[in-house]
């Protein structure tokens, strides 16, 4: 099968400098939704027109090739006169021997299963629409049919009043058998209230041609809805996302609202997983068996362990959390965090690019970066690695039960032995060897005598 994607329109009511087909929808963009689609469908050619955006279309499009290691063909359409001229500019590229499916790069949500359905009813020889039944067909193309069999499709602007009250609409998406579709385009006209090459007259054609024209519909409405402006693209992002929440609930995730949840990527549950309001995952996030996220957390490719606990307000990137671990409230796990197995990371914590093994803590007001941190090791609150010295990054070791005091600063490269204890306020500039409690505090004083200053009355 041939794919051929139209995606050369501008968009001009989302109002915006960025392509209409490239604006996201659950972080992905439209014609992204839709080449992905396309590609679950296995077909040997695909070609996406464009036309508006200048070079960012084809960009996107060829990045995605090159990541998914599939052919994807582009072809310009300029000027753009019409969705028949559009699908014209990708007629040397299609196969004449498999029928050729056209798709809308602003549709975003079709599912493979209603195309698969669209391609079935085409078959070999006929041509075949996705079509659905609408309570406001305003500004779309009316299925006219004579006897139950469809003869022509009609455009609002050139329908009569009969016309429409037609409620049977053209979701523009089409399977077509090859050969007639290159014959029937090359005599389009664009005789019509628009001045356009409709795609849509090529049922006509078929009709001429004893062609039998079929029609498949969608399992849902949402399928064949078009995103034209930012309030439909905010439609349909929570009907996508209701739909995720949904198959989540399906799957025995509980989630406290399905409708406060944003999954911009993939999200993978264990069992008895429990997700509270406004969280948003990105990436590729895992949650593990028995794994609770608090309210208003963000995950960014994070791989959660079995029995942790996310409480509110985390921020968690490129990080993996071990099994039994307690996060946050208001903890930040920023790229490179590994954490082991029951580690506490409490309030307005950051960890970076290290590793903390089982049962560690840093519970309260703390930086640790570039460090390698041992097991049952308790990090006092207002602790600091010093790894950046304004030029190149060292790495802290704290090794195993080590206790590091409150307030310590410790500037990298530096190692804490185990089970060495840092006295609170120490300023670590040389190894602490193990065992032992180092301290670096000037000796406290109190100055006898001394009154404070009183305002000079002027
Ligand atoms: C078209 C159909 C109409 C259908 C409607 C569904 C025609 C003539 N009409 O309407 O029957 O109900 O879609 O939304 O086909 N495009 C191009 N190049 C062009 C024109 C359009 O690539 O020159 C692309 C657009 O980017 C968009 C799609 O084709 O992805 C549909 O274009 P749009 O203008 O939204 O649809 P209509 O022509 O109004
Ligand atoms: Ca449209």
């Amino acid at each position: 099968m041939n794919v051929v994607i139209l995606a050369a329109g501008m968009g001009k009511r989302m109002q915006s400098a960025l392509p209409k087909v490239l604006h996201p929808l659950a972080g992905k963009p439209l014609l992204r939704h839709v080449i992905d689609t396309a590609s679950s469908l296995s077909p040997s050619k695909l070609c996406v027109i464009y036309g508006h955006g200048g070079a960012a279309v084809p960009e996107m499009v060829g990045k995605l090739a090159e990541q998914t290691g599939t052919q994807i063909d582009t072809a310009l359409q300029q000027p753009q006169l019409g969705t028949g001229h559009a699908v014209m500019q990708a007629v040397p590229q299609l196969d004449e021997s498999v029928p050729t499916l056209v798709l809308y790069g602003d549709v975003p949500l079709t599912t493979s299963a209603s195309l698969g359905r669209l391609v079935e009813a085409a078959g070999t020889d006929k041509l075949a629409i996705l079509t659905v039944e609408q309570a406001n067909p305003f500004g779309l193309g009316r299925i006219v049919r004579e006897n139950g069999s469809i003869v022509r499709i009609v455009e609002e602007k050139d329908a009569s009043e009969a016309e429409r009250a037609i409620r049977e609409i053209n979701s523009g998406i089409m399977c077509i058998p090859t050969a007639h579709l290159k014959r029937w385009l090359a005599t389009l006209s664009n005789n019509n209230a628009q001045g356009e090459y409709y795609l849509t007259d090529i049922v006509a054609q078929a009709v001429a041609d004893g062609v039998p024209v079929v029609s498949a519909q969608p399992s849902a409405e949402w399928e064949v809805a078009g995103v034209n402006s930012k309030v439909q693209l905010a439609e349909l992002e929570r009907r996508h996302q209701l739909n995720i929440a949904n198959a989540l609930l399906e799957k025995g995730v509980t989630l406290m609202d399905p409708a406060r949840i944003d999954v911009r990527g993939e999200l993978v549950c264990g069992r008895d997983v429990v997700i509270d309001v406004g969280c948003v995952f990105e990436g590729r996030v895992e949650l593990a068996d028995g794994v609770t996220v608090g309210p208003h957390c963000v995950l960014v490719n994070a791989k959660i362990g079995a029995g942790a606990q996310i409480k509110p307000f985390c921020h968690i990137e490129d990080a993996v959390v071990g099994d039994k671990s307690q996060i946050g409230p208001y903890a930040r796990l920023r790229p490179g965090t590994e954490l082991g197995e029951d580690v506490h990371v409490g309030n307005f914590v950051e960890i970076k690019n290290s590793q903390v093994a089982a049962h560690s803590k840093a519970n309260h007001l703390a930086y640790v970066g570039d460090a390698t941190v041992g097991s049952r090791v308790n990090i006092g609150a207002g602790t600091i690695t010093c790894n950046y010295d304004g030029a190149n990054k060292f790495r802290t070791v704290i090794e195993d039960d080590a206790f590091i005091g409150s307030d310590s600063q410790l500037v990298a490269p530096v190692t804490v032995g185990k089970g060495a204890t840092l006295g609170a306020g120490t300023t670590l500039t040389k190894d602490a060897p193990a065992g032992k409690l180092t301290i670096s505090r000037p000796k406290q004083m109190t100055i006898e005598g001394w009154s404070r200053p009183v305002k000079t009355k002027k």
